[in-house]
């Protein structure tokens, strides 16, 4: 049997995977401090560990992999902690590679697209260097997970951990979302649930590509089983404004209006990635437009609602 680790295992994307990994017949140990958990709770089947991946408890090996997701993953949740955030990225992703080194173990960093920062090229490359402003907000986030693929690849080359893959991950919604985690899709069908108006930030004409959870999941285990340990760009291209985001919704949900606040700091302009080598490499394109998406993604936060 074998065996893995996964780190935020309890939050939207990691327990998605967890329970992947558990029908593809891997026994499943999930490590997570519950600062964000998914309300749909830890994944039924895995092995539950709370800790955090900064100074994490003892952990119920072997591993033979090991994917690490643990992290503040949304603005309002790093923006609270930016020192914490940074602890993360940094001390978490360097005990989890130390983990992976002592059992061996193929180690999968999850990082984002918020390394190429407010991007002057466009769509993403994964060649793309990035411009991430050192002194703005949010580069407690953006930061750690550029320091985390540092490390990662800092590992392999001193040849401590030979197995590792790395993940780009853009904008990821569907069930499991925590509906206050502060994140588009959430807001804005909360919002719309809830019959008060969306709230957009700037004029509404920055941009997003917007990833199915089931699409994600798959280009992660595709990633996690080939040999590229370049990073990879995993999303979905179908890019639109935040404008045109709250008229689908309006149209899905509600027309209850739109206020405007002003933009944040450094919030990206553009961001849709060039998912080229995804498709030449792991043979993975997501299937899953915004229009199929979005239905089961509003009726899981109605769910929330209706108890
Ligand atoms: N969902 C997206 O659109 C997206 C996009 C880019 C990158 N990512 C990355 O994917 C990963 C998962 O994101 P998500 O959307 O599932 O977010 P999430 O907030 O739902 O899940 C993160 C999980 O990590 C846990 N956690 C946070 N800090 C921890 C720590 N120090 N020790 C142990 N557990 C900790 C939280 O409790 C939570 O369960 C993150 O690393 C995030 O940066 C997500």
């Amino acid at each position: 049997m074998t065996r893995a680790l996964v780190t935020g295992g309890a939050g939207f994307l990691g327990r998605r995977l967890s329970t992947r990994l558990l029908e593809e017949g891997y026994e499943v140990v999930v490590l997570d401090n519950l600062s964000s958990p998914s309300p749909l709770g830890s994944p039924a089947g895995a092995e539950f560990v709370e800790g955090t991946v900064v100074d994490p408890p003892d952990l119920p090996g072997p591993f033979d992999r090991i994917y690490h997701l643990a992290s503040p993953a949304s603005p309002p949740r790093y923006l609270q902690d930016p020192i914490g955030t940074l602890r993360t990225g940094a001390e978490g992703t360097r005990s989890m590679l130390e983990l992976a080194e002592a059992h061996e173990a193929r180690f999968l960093l999850a990082s984002t697209s918020e390394v190429y920062g407010d991007p002057t090229e466009h769509p993403q490359r994964e060649e793309y260097t990035g411009s991430v402003q050192v002194t703005s907000t949010r580069a407690c986030y953006d930061e750690a997970k550029r320091y985390a693929e540092a490390l990662t690849y800092a590992f392999r080359r001193q040849g401590r951990v030979l197995d590792t893959r790395v993940a780009r991950i853009f904008n990821t919604y569907g069930p499991g979302m925590a509906p206050d985690d502060g994140r588009v899709v959430s807001n804005f069908v909360n919002q719309a649930l809830a019959g008060q108006p969306l709230t957009i930030y700037g004029d509404g004409s920055q941009t997003r590509s917007f990833c199915y959870l089931d699409d994600l999941i798959d280009g992660i285990w595709q990633l996690s089983n080939s040999d590229v340990v370049d990073p990879v760009n995993l999303g979905n291209p179908e890019e639109m404004s935040m404008k045109e985001l709250a008229t689908t919704i309006a149209e899905e949900i509600a027309d209850t209006g739109i206020d405007y606040l002003p933009l944040p700091e450094s919030d990206p302009s553009r961001r849709r990635p060039d998912i080229s080598r995804a498709q030449q490499r792991l043979g993975w394109e997501p299937q899953v437009g915004l229009a199929e998406g979005l239905p089961p993604t509003i009726a899981y936060f109605r769910s929330l609602i209706d108890g």
